[in-house]
């Protein structure tokens, strides 16, 4: 009897090595973590009820009704940059791996959140060549406030670009999530989508025609998220519109301002060159697209540096999520018929590193064992009439609130991770985040490889 009991259990050892990780779960509960950082009015259908009607007030500078969209991280500002990003990549996911978020029950909930985001870009986008950037000071913000969005009295200013202080990367990028954002909707509210693609090709043809750095438009962004350039932006942008209208207009301004851009490393919310490359690899056809990619993946999974446990090490900051977008475009790369073995058993591997292969899940509410303390104010507070300030943020106590589905920032280059408010670099979370992170698990899933 003692013998086959364990003998049964080195059989679930073993099967539980080889079957994996159920990566629907994992995509289900990730869009809650997006309905968690949800800002402005919440509908009758928000499944994440510690979250209620926050920022109410966040306006223009005439005034204009500023509410809704994410707050970025575990803070409370609205950043249009990472928000944009976040948009594009999720309505890609979406797109172009169909078949597994259906598998997942989450084409409904996907759509939810990328309409949360594109609502607030037309609010954002007041005039042709006027878009509001921000709203929320990183130098307010992050200094004077911890507590919950629900309870935020600090002021809330509203940043904008326009012809005098432009922002290409801004309004690319931007245009980039409407366009895509168009694509997601048309075949589900055509009026709705159209208004996405007027919005789209005006917000490029503004950053196309008046050129800058959003960055150097306004101060205040600089605590928090610098932008190298925006000529990837420009390509992104153009690239998502030319999928949508198939205007070869877009491919000319594609030539026009692709030259500049020197340096390659990859896609992220700074760099979309390695997206831009692999999406007009499959519009076009071209083969320079896809041999860039081939050299890149292969380069990063041969020569990137890895931790003693095996991620592909690139960035302390969120070395998970960086981790993620690679196998992102890897796995687009993949899907054009380059090395795909290859390719997809490597974003097998690292996703599974993320979710449970050193015996610790990073995904707040997946497994056995996750993060209890990730960097997020609103999760930390109890609820409300409880108090909630800095007190919470240096206390050793689990967060009252299960922020699900929230990937945090991930371990160093040693595997070393520890689970405490403090340490943001590591333990805080973002929805840049998981956006590159679900579109990988949608991938895995429609590769047949979840649980
Ligand atoms: C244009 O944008 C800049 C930067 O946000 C701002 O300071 C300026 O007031 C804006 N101009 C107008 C006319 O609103
Ligand atoms: C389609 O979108 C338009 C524009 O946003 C909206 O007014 C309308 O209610 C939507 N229709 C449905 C069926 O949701
Ligand atoms: C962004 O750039 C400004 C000015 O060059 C610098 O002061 C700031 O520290 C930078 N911020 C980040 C987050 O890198
Ligand atoms: C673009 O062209 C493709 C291939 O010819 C076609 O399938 C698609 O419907 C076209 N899209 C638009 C928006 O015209």
């Amino acid at each position: 009897m003692k013998v086959l009991l364990v003998l049964a259990s080195a059989l679930i050892v073993c099967v539980s090595n080889t079957v994996g990780y159920n990566y629907k779960e994992v995509i289900q509960k990730s869009l809650l973590f997006y309905e968690a950082q949800r800002s402005g009015k919440l509908p009758s259908d928000q499944r994440v009820t510690w979250r209620h009607d926050s920022a109410m007030n966040d306006k223009g500078v005439h005034g204009e009704d500023l509410t809704g969209g994410y707050y970025d991280a575990g803070d409370f500002i609205k950043f249009g940059f990472q928000m944009s990003f976040t948009v594009t990549v999720l309505a890609w996911g979406l797109l172009d791996h169909y078949k597994g978020y259906e598998a997942a029950d989450s084409v409904e909930n996907t759509r939810k959140a990328i309409k949360w985001g594109t609502d607030y870009f037309l609010k954002a986008h007041v005039s042709e060549n006027v878009f509001y950037a921000q709203v929320g000071s990183g130098w307010i913000d992050h200094i004077n406030y911890w507590g919950r969005p629900e309870d935020m009295t600090e002021p809330r200013p509203a940043y904008m670009i326009n012809v005098t202080n432009p922002g290409s990367d801004l309004a690319g990028e931007t245009a980039a999530a409407l366009a895509a954002s168009y694509l997601v909707f048309k075949d589900v509210n055509s009026t709705y989508a159209d208004i996405l693609l007027t919005h789209a090709k005006q917000l490029y043809s503004f950053g196309y025609k008046y050129r800058g750095k959003y960055t150097d438009a306004f101060d205040d962004v600089r605590c928090c998220y610098n932008s190298s350039g925006y000529e990837d932006e420009l390509v992104w942008g153009a690239a998502w519109l030319y999928r949508a209208t198939n205007d070869s207009t877009y491919l000319q301004y594609i030539a026009d301002v692709y030259t500049p851009i020197q340096y390659y490393i990859g896609f992220n919310w700074d760099q979309k060159i390695g997206g831009a490359d692999v999406l007009l690899a499959k519009l076009t056809g071209e083969s320079k697209y896809l041999t860039k990619m081939e050299n890149y993946c292969d380069n990063m999974l041969a020569n990137q540096q890895r931790t003693p446990k095996g991620l592909i090490f690139i960035a302390e900051w969120g070395s998970l999520m960086t981790t993620a977008y690679l196998m992102e475009i890897c796995l687009e790369t993949a899907a054009l018929g380059v090395n795909a073995a290859k390719y997809q058993a490597e974003a097998k591997k690292q996703i599974n590193y993320m979710l449970g292969d050193t015996g610790f899940s990073y995904v707040v509410g997946f497994g056995d064992k996750y993060p209890l303390r990730v960097s997020h104010r609103a999760a930390s507070c109890p609820d409300p009439p409880a108090k909630c300030d800095w007190t919470q943020y240096s206390s050793p106590d689990p967060n009252p609130q299960v922020l699900t589905g929230a990937l945090v920032g991930g371990p160093g280059v040693n595997d070393d991770y520890e689970d405490v408010r403090a340490d943001y670099v590591h333990n805080e979370v973002d929805t840049v985040y998981n956006a590159g992170f679900q579109g990988v698990l949608a991938t895995l899933i429609e590769l047949g490889y979840s649980d």
